[in-house]
């Protein structure tokens, strides 16, 4: 994948509820412009309707298989809701490594895109070694603080790029929490980022759809 990329985390915001369609749309949008690829991660809720208009990510799977598991979301499920993936481990939902490692295999098997979330460098690096698709980091204090990472601490970032690439150079590095504005996207893609994982200054604004397309500058 050649483009920046941009995933859209809804998490449980109302906002996300109301207005997940017009999310999806302004990333279909973008989509067909083609200079960045975005995708989003709406509640379990939306994740088959939206499936129509932009690449959807399930926010959480479980690492369980198939059968006799209530309550549970299994990647088969995820697979079969047509999703391109899931979030992995984000720091709302974190998950133990030996779950982390089975979901980024079951992925594998079945297709699936891995975005697994960390908090720090060395929890980066050690992720790194199970080879997800991507990494994404997001230092738990600052999400949804709108002070954004790639200006408040460009230098875990910069490190955590390193540290993955280092590991396994195919790995892609997302950086996420407080991203809320077109200098932060360019900032988190100067220090070698692939893109940005965000939520609350997309879903949370007045106007998502013309808030995203802004966001990446379209
Ligand atoms: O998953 C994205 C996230 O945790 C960052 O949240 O609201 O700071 O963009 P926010």
């Amino acid at each position: 994948m050649d483009q920046p990329v941009v995933i859209v985390n809804f998490k449980a915001y109302s906002e996300g509820i109301k207005k997940g369609e017009e999310i999806a749309r302004a990333a279909r949008e973008i989509n067909e412009n083609g200079e960045v690829f975005v995708a989003i991660a709406p509640d379990f809720i939306q994740l088959k309707s939206l499936v129509e208009f932009a690449p959807v990510f399930a926010q959480h799977t479980d690492a369980v298989n198939p059968g006799s598991n209530t309550g549970r979301i299994t990647p088969e499920m995820v697979k079969a809701s047509g999703a391109t993936g899931s979030l992995i481990n984000h720091s709302e939902r974190p998950l133990i490594l030996s779950d982390i490692e089975f979901l980024i295999s079951a992925f594998r098997e079945l297709e699936l895109t891995s975005v697994v979330c960390t908090n720090n460098i060395p929890v980066s690096k050690a992720v790194a070694a199970l080879t997800p698709d991507f990494i994404a980091i997001e230092p738990p204090e600052l999400i949804g603080t709108g002070i954004p990472v790639s200006k408040a601490d460009p230098g875990i970032v910069e490190g955590a790029v390193k540290a993955v690439q280092k590991v396994d150079g195919n790995i892609m590095v997302l950086c996420g929490a407080g991203i809320s504005e077109y200098e932060d996207f360019v900032a988190a893609l100067d220090l070698g980022a692939k893109g940005v994982l965000l939520a609350s200054g997309v879903v949370k604004a007045k106007n998502p759809g013309m808030k995203l397309k802004e966001l990446v500058g379209i």
